[in-house]
């Protein structure tokens, strides 16, 4: 398949959009800011700048516009959305890490709530500005510690101050949109995501990133909760998602404007220990520590499972990739980083793509 076929998707709409992705230096945004920029978006971000050494950011050097910014800085985000006058938004910018948020409650908050309202507000004032699709999280509902499959009805909550911070997001989404939205032609969705695991993710104290950078280093990894359970999914499943939304809503497709979860399409119950084992029978590197943590031990979700059938109904989205493609990719791309310095992320976005085309993803046309 040519390269320019592989690409024509979303109805090409993104095509010579300008699209604003805010966290646009971190995993997921890096992803999905090359992507826009495969799809032949003129594309602009708002971040703060790479907080991680390697970054996958500065590793795909985008030809875009970037700024380095705070969100909470309201006065320099609206002058920003001002004058690059996008077409759609893609808000990913966020303290996007459940143990930090222990450390840093107030800077959660500040980012995930205020921050993101001065989103809202500094695009209300843009009038360029047609959707926005704030990107919240699996962790935003009430966890009851069941194996219940969470849908998008059900009740928000969030027992530590990241995923409440992101529950408070979506209140605020409501909110704005009835308080604001209703006689405005801006459209504004959520879109929750799973456990997002692939290449190019260095934050810290996350579980695939922490296996390979000890890996890199020889070294083993501690394994914090090996039974719990999450929703695993590639970062290009939400993305997908994000960009199939998006393309909705740019074509003022009201009814989309609500949220929604994207996760593995099975509801699954792979445990962290599953997602290591795997990870080191695919990289023989990757090798964990049997001893048990000092210090204090943090509250961190056991059971978290995502229904995701009204995405599949309503939307005609899926995920492509099985827990077993999704580990194998994610390894895979951090393989041939360390080992032969080649950075996979263009191919891995073809490779998806051809996937989703043989699976005849509504998205892909
Ligand atoms: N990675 C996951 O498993 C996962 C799962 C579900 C939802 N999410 C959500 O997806 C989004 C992206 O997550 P990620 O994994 O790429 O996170 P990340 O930590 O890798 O990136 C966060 C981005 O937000 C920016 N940022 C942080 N604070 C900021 C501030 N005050 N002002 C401006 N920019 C700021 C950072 O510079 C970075 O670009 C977040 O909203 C996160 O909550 C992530």
């Amino acid at each position: 398949m040519e390269i320019m076929e592989v690409m024509n998707l979303f109805g090409d709409i993104y095509r010579n959009k300008k699209v604003l992705v805010t966290g646009h230096t971190g995993f997921k945004g890096s992803w999905l800011a090359f992507w826009l920029k495969e799809l032949g978006a003129q594309v602009y971000g708002f971040s703060l700048a790479p907080s991680t050494t390697p970054s996958h950011f500065e590793l795909l050097g985008l030809e875009m516009n970037s700024q380095f910014g705070d969100i909470r800085n309201y006065e320099l985000l609206k002058g920003f959305i001002n004058e690059v006058q996008p077409d759609i938004v893609f808000h990913l910018a966020a303290q996007s890490l459940v143990l930090e948020s222990y450390k840093k409650p107030i800077d959660t908050y500040t980012t995930n709530v205020i921050g993101t309202l001065n989103v809202f507000e500094s695009c209300r004032s843009t009038l360029s500005v047609k959707a926005i699709i704030n990107v919240t999280t699996d962790k935003v509902y009430e966890n009851l510690e069941k194996e219940i499959a969470y849908k998008e009805s059900d009740r928000l909550g969030g027992y530590d101050i990241y995923s409440s911070s992101k529950a408070c997001a979506e209140l605020l989404t409501s909110s704005y949109k009835k308080s604001f939205l209703q006689s405005n032609s801006l459209l504004l969705a959520s879109a929750r995501a799973g456990n997002v695991i692939g290449g190019g993710d260095w934050a810290e104290e996350r579980i695939l990133p922490d296996l390979v950078r000890a890996a890199s280093s020889n070294n083993q990894s501690v394994i914090r909760n090996p039974n719990a359970i999450r929703p695993w999914e590639h970062v290009l499943e939400p993305l997908s998602g994000y960009l199939y939304l998006g393309s909705k809503l740019l074509n003022e497709e009201e009814i989309f404007a609500q949220a929604w979860n994207f996760g593995p399409t099975h509801i699954q119950k792979h445990t962290v220990g599953e997602l290591v084992s795997k990870s080191s029978e695919l990289w023989d590197k990757i090798s964990t520590a049997n001893k048990s943590q000092s210090g204090e031990k943090l509250h961190e979700a056991n059971i978290l499972m995502l229904d995701c059938s009204m995405a599949k109904d309503k939307l005609k989205w899926h995920s492509v990739w099985n827990f077993e493609q999704t580990v194998s990719k994610t390894i895979e791309w951090y393989k041939n980083y360390y080992e032969e310095n080649i950075v996979s992320t263009k191919i891995q976005i073809e490779q998806y793509v051809i996937d989703a085309k043989i699976q005849s993803l509504d998205w892909c046309k």
